[in-house]
């Protein structure tokens, strides 16, 4: 197969590349306009791969370029895995406009492409936040969705209904939403990691950036909630089985093709861990002490979620077997490696 992947230098789209390249004959082609990533990325999975991936610099809400310049040329597609997208929940908060411009675009301009130049099979990157505040724990794909807590979460659950709309209307079509939980860790080589642009909002590089001394100060957001140390539970998805469950689906889309059009998979451990809980799995994978400070809750943050994984495990096949602490390790192996570009860099501006 020939697949498209959008945001292909972004943290789980990269991911992604390289597990597909180890463990597929497939061809894949990147559009990234690296606005949240850079160019480096694919030099890295270069290293990793041995292969070399081509990326187009198109941003994805220019619908003539994104027609002309890209699809018109790869006319060959079989597939689209659809990552790019803005992805900080704050930001979100105070720029609506622009999450829903991007997201949104993004994803009309793709399906416009889809239609015109029939292609097979889509994937979309959706998001736990879908289930906003559900009372029951763990959620599975039944567990109703609701009024997502921030504009980022509201792109993710109109998406998804754009995506559901769309697919009930084409024919020769099939697609999946991918309902990530907490994606982190980095891949095992420690070659490849999360690096977004400016302050890090999400635990795992927040913890990571601080104990390399990057950042002065870590947060644990409340431990007032009703959870056993009184900090908020999430389920924490080693982002190399997040990656290979995109593997997993688009085999399952091909296989499957011509007998639904749509549906939905949570992509979770099963596990819901505190806080408190990964700071401790960091300290142990990394020996070091993390001097963190109780502050109040983060506005628009859930108490506690975790993924009922079933439907993934016995319908693709899927079988995540990295626990947290793996996930810290790599994370901070790729941390240290920042460490080590960033002092390159220094050296060779000095
Ligand atoms: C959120 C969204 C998720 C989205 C992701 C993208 C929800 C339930 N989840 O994840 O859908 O894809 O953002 O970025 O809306 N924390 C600290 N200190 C920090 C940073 C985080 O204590 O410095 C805590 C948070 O309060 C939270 C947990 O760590 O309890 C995880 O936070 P984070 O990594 O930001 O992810 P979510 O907010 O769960």
């Amino acid at each position: 197969m020939k697949i498209l992947i959008t945001g292909g230098a972004g943290y789980i789209g990269s991911h992604t590349i390289i597990d597909i390249l180890e463990n597929t004959e497939h061809e894949v082609i990147s559009i990234d306009n690296y606005s949240n990533s850079s160019p480096a990325t694919f030099d890295r999975i270069r290293e990793i791969t041995g292969k070399t991936v081509r990326n187009y610099n198109i941003d994805l809400t220019d619908y003539k370029s994104l027609r002309d310049d890209f699809f018109a040329r790869e006319s060959d597609l079989d597939g689209v895995i659809h990552f790019a997208a803005l992805k900080a929940v704050g930001e979100s908060v105070e720029k609506p406009v622009m999450y829903y411009h991007n997201n949104l675009n993004s994803l009309i301009n793709l399906l416009k492409c889809v239609e015109k130049f029939d292609i097979r099979h889509f994937i979309f990157s959706s998001s736990c936040t879908v289930y906003g505040n559900a009372e029951a724990q763990p959620v599975t794909e039944k567990t109703p969705t609701q009024q997502p807590e921030s504009p980022y979460g509201y792109t993710k659950l109109v998406g998804e209904n754009i995506l559901n709309d769309f697919s009930k209307t084409k024919e020769g079509f099939n697609s999946l939403s991918l309902r990530y939980f907490n994606p982190v860790g980095a891949h095992e080589s420690g070659l490849n990691g999360e690096l977004p642009k400016g302050r890090p909002n999400n635990l795992v590089p927040v913890v990571t950036q601080f104990a390399a001394g990057w950042l002065n100060n870590l947060w644990v957001h409340g431990n007032d909630y009703e959870t056993r140390d009184g900090t908020a539970i999430r389920d924490y998805i080693h982002v190399s089985d997040i990656a290979h469950a995109h593997v997993l689906a688009m085999e399952y889309l091909n296989e499957n093709y011509g007998q639904f059009q749509y549906d939905v998979f949570n992509l979770g451990t099963g596990n819901g861990v505190t806080v408190l809980e990964v700071l401790k799995a960091f300290e142990n994978k990394s020996g070091l002490t993390l001097d963190y400070q109780i502050g109040p809750r983060r506005a628009g943050d859930v108490e506690m979620i975790y993924a009922d994984n079933s439907k993934a495990k016995t319908m693709l096949e899927w079988n995540p077997t990295r626990s947290i602490q793996d996930a810290m390790a790599s994370a901070w192996k790729w941390q240290k490696r920042l460490d080590q570009i960033k002092r390159d860099d220094m050296a060779h501006h000095e």
